[in-house]
C-alpha cells in the first residue's frame, strides 16, 4: 500500500489532488491483487489506471511548460517510460497470461517508480512556482 504525505506536494492542488486519486487507484489494485476482491474488479481497475495516468500524464507535462520548468523535458520522458513499462503489464494482465506471482513482481516496481517519480521530479513544480519571470 502506499500512502500520498507532504513530501510528494508539488505546490499545484489539482496535481496533488490527482496523485492523490493514483494512489487511491494503485492500492485497490494491491487490494484486488491479494485476493481482496474479484478479478473483474482488478481489471476494472487498471482501465481506471490506463486511462487516468495518461490524463495525469498530460495535465502535468502542460503545468511544467506553462511554468517553464526546466525539468519539463525528463519529467514527459519518464512518463512514456511508465506508460510502456504499464501498457505492456495492462496487456498481459488482460489477457489473463500472468501469474500473480508476476502481477506482484511488476506492480510493486511500478508503485516504486510512482512514489520515487513524484519525490524526485513531480516535486520540483515547487519552484517553477516560485520563481518569478
Ligand atoms: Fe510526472
Ligand atoms: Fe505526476
Amino acid at each position: 500500500m502506499i500512502a500520498w504525505d507532504e513530501t510528494m506536494s508539488t505546490g499545484v492542488a489539482i496535481i496533488d489532488e490527482q496523485h492523490k486519486m493514483l494512489f487511491q487507484k494503485f492500492n485497490d489494485f494491491s487490494k484486488a491483487l491479494s485476493g481482496m476482491t474479484a478479478r473483474e474488479t482488478a481489471g476494472e481497475v487498471l482501465d481506471f489506471i490506463q486511462f487516468y495516468a495518461t490524463w495525469h500524464f498530460d495535465q502535468e507535462e502542460q503545468c511544467m511548460n506553462e511554468y517553464h520548468c526546466p525539468i519539463a523535458a525528463k519529467n514527459k520522458k519518464a512518463h512514456a517510460e511508465f506508460k510502456k513499462t504499464f501498457g505492456q503489464f495492462y496487456k498481459q494482465w488482460q489477457s489473463g497470461t500472468m501469474t500473480t506471482e508476476l502481477a506482484i513482481k511488476t506492480y510493486t516496481e511500478l508503485e516504486h517508480w510512482l512514489v520515487n517519480h513524484i519525490q524526485k521530479i513531480d516535486v520540483q513544480l515547487h519552484k517553477c512556482i516560485n520563481s518569478t519571470d
